[in-house]
C-alpha cells in the first residue's frame, strides 16, 4: 500500500479528540453510578515542535498533517514503533518507553520516563520540568546535533558515544552518570535516544518540506511511502547508519616525544593566530575569553526573538502607511502571525543563554579526559557550540602538542596568571 497514514492504522488527533469528548460524557453518566474508573491520568504524548512550524508559519492543519504523519511513522511515547526501514531495535525501544512500570521482578520499562525526561522531556525536546533550572540545558535531541563523539564534526554519534555519556555522563554539567544501570538497559536508553532524535529530525524535515511544496499540491505534504522516505527520512536515519565510518582518524603520539618541547609547542600554537584557542578560552586560559556567543539550541531561539522584534518595529512603521485593502489584509496576516510567534515561544522555548568556553585549568571536561578525547575535540571542535575544529589548520602531530599543553594547565601554577591575578580569582571561576 502506497500511504503511509493508511499503512500503519492511525489514531490522529482529532480522532482523539472526539474519543475523550465522547469519554467526558460516558463518564459524566457513569460517575454518578458507578464511583470508579476515568481517573487515570491522559496517555503521553508527543509535543510538537511549534518553534519551528510558527517560523515555518505553518497553518494549523498543516500541524495536524505532521502530527498525524508522525504518529504513523513513530508511534507514540507510550507505544513508540520505529519503521524497519531505519533500522531501530522494536524491543529496546519498548524497554526504554511507556510509563515507569514494575511486576513482582522488579521494574522492567519505562526507564526513558524514570531517568531522563524530568531533564530531556518526554518529547526529547530538552525541555522536561527541570530544564530551565539546568546550566548549561539539558539536549534537545531533535535537531540531530549531538557535542561530544568520536566522529567527524557534521557526523552523528556512534552508539558507543551514547553509551559512554550515558555510562560517564558529562563532567562539569547535571547530565548524571548512569554506570549503575546494566548494560541492557543502557543499550536501551542509547537505542531510545537515536529514536527521538530521528523522529525530532524528520519533524523538522516534514515542516521545512511544505516550503518547496507547489501550487497544485494546495499546502498538502505528498504522504506516499516514496516522499516520505526518499525525501525526508532516509537521509537522517543514513547518518546514524554510517556514523561508525566517520570515526575521527588519530595518529599515534609520536613515540619518544619530548612532553617538556611538546608543551612549549602547544603553548604557542594555544596562543598563536593558526589555532587562537586564546580567542574564546582567554589568556589566562580560565575560559575568560569571546563569551557572548550562543550555542546552536539558543542561537534558534535569540534569532527567533530578534525576527519578532524587527518584525514588529516593521509593523509599527507600516501601520502609518497608506494601504490598499488588500496590503492591509496581508498586513493583519502577518501580525497575526508576528502575535503567535511570540507567544508560542514564551510558552516553547526557553530563555536563551550564552555558551562559556571551557575554563581549561580545572581538568574538568564532558567529553572524557584522555588524551585521546581531547584530540577528538580539538580536531573536530564541538559539534553545536562556536568551538571550532583545528582540522585543517592543525596537523595531526600538532595537535597531540595541544592535547599535551591542555593537560599541563590545571597544574601551570606559574603560568600567565600574573601577580595581578591570584589563585583565589581562579578557583572563584
Ligand atoms: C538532571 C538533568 C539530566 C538528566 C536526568 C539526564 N540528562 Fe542528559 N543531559 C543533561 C544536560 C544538562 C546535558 C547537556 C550538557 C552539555 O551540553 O554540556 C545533557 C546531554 C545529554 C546528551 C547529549 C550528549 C552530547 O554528546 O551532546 C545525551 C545523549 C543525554 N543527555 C542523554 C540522557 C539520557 C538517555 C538520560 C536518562 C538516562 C539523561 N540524559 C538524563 C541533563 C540531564
Ligand atoms: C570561538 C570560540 C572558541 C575557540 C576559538 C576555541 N574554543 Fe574550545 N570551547 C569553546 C566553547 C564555547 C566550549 C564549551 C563548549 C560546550 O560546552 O559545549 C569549548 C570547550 C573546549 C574544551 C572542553 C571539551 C570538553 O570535553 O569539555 C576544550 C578542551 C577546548 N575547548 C579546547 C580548545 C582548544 C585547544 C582550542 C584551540 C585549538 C579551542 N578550544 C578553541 C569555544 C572555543
Amino acid at each position: 500500500m502506497n500511504n503511509v497514514i493508511a499503512w500503519r492504522n492511525v489514531t490522529s488527533p482529532l480522532f482523539k479528540a472526539r474519543t475523550k469528548n465522547l469519554l467526558a460524557v460516558v463518564c459524566g453518566i457513569c460517575i454518578p453510578l458507578v464511583a470508579v474508573g476515568c481517573g487515570q491520568t491522559p496517555a503521553a504524548s508527543f509535543r510538537l515542535n511549534l518553534v519551528e512550524s510558527s517560523k515555518q508559519r505553518l497553518t494549523s492543519s498543516q500541524e495536524q498533517q505532521v502530527a498525524t504523519i508522525l504518529t504513523a511513522l513513530f508511534g507514540t511515547p507510550d507505544e513508540p514503533l520505529a519503521p524497519p526501514e531505519i533500522g531501530l531495535d522494536n524491543a529496546k525501544l519498548k524497554l526504554a518507553a511507556g510509563p515507569v512500570r514494575s511486576d513482582i521482578v522488579g521494574r522492567k520499562n519505562g526507564l526513558y520516563r524514570e531517568h531522563c525526561s524530568h531533564c530531556h522531556g518526554v518529547t526529547g525536546d530538552g525541555m522536561g520540568p527541570t530544564a530551565a533550572f539546568l546550566n548549561p540545558y539539558p539536549r534537545d535531541y531533535r535537531p540531530g546535533v549531538f557535542k561530544f563523539k568520536s566522529t567527524e564534526r557534521a557526523d552523528k554519534p556512534t552508539h558507543d558515544d551514547l553509551v559512554m555519556v550515558l555510562r560517564n555522563g558529562l563532567a562539569g554539567s547535571s547530565m548524571p552518570s548512569f554506570a549503575l544501570l546494566s548494560d541492557a538497559k543502557i543499550e536501551a536508553l542509547a537505542e531510545y535516544v537515536k529514536y527521538l532524535s530521528i523522529r525530532g529530525e524528520v519533524e523538522l524535515g516534514l515542516m521545512r518540506a511544505y516550503f518547496e511544496l507547489d501550487d497544485e499540491d494546495q499546502g498538502v505534504l505528498p504522504q506516499s511511502r516514496e516522499f516520505l522516505f526518499e525525501e525526508i527520512i532516509d537521509p537522517v536515519s543514513e547518518m546514524w547508519a554510517v556514523a561508525d565510518e566517520a570515526i575521527i582518524d588519530v595518529p599515534d603520539m609520536p613515540s619518544g616525544l619530548d612532553m617538556v618541547a611538546s608543551i612549549a609547542k602547544g603553548k604557542e600554537l594555544f596562543y598563536g593566530n593558526k589555532a587562537n584557542c586564546v580567542k574564546c578560552h582567554g589568556v589566562s586560559g580560565l575560559g575568560d575569553g569571546q563569551a557572548n556567543d550562543y550555542d546552536d539550541w539558543n542561537k534558534v531561539v535569540f534569532q527567533a526573538h530578534k525576527t519578532v522584534e524587527g518584525a514588529a518595529e516593521q509593523a509599527e512603521k507600516a501601520s502609518t502607511w497608506e494601504m490598499s485593502t488588500e496590503e492591509r489584509d496581508e498586513y493583519r496576516v502577518e501580525l497575526a502571525w508576528l502575535d503567535r510567534f511570540e507567544t508560542v515561544l514564551d510558552g516553547n522555548a526557553l530563555r536563551p543563554r550564552t555558551i562559556r568556553p571551557r575554563n581549561l585549568r580545572q581538568g574538568v571536561y564532558r567529553g572524557g579526559m584522555r588524551p585521546l578525547d581531547l584530540y577528538y575535540r580539538i580536531h573536530a571542535g564541538i559539534n553545536g557550540a562556536p568551538m571550532p575544529a583545528a582540522k585543517g589548520t592543525v596537523p595531526p602531530e600538532e595537535i597531540w602538542d595541544i592535547v599535551n599543553y591542555i593537560r599541563s594547565l590545571p597544574y601551570d601554577f606559574n603560568g600567565t596568571l600574573g601577580a595581578d591575578r591570584p589563585m583565589v580569582a581562579r578557583d572563584r571561576m
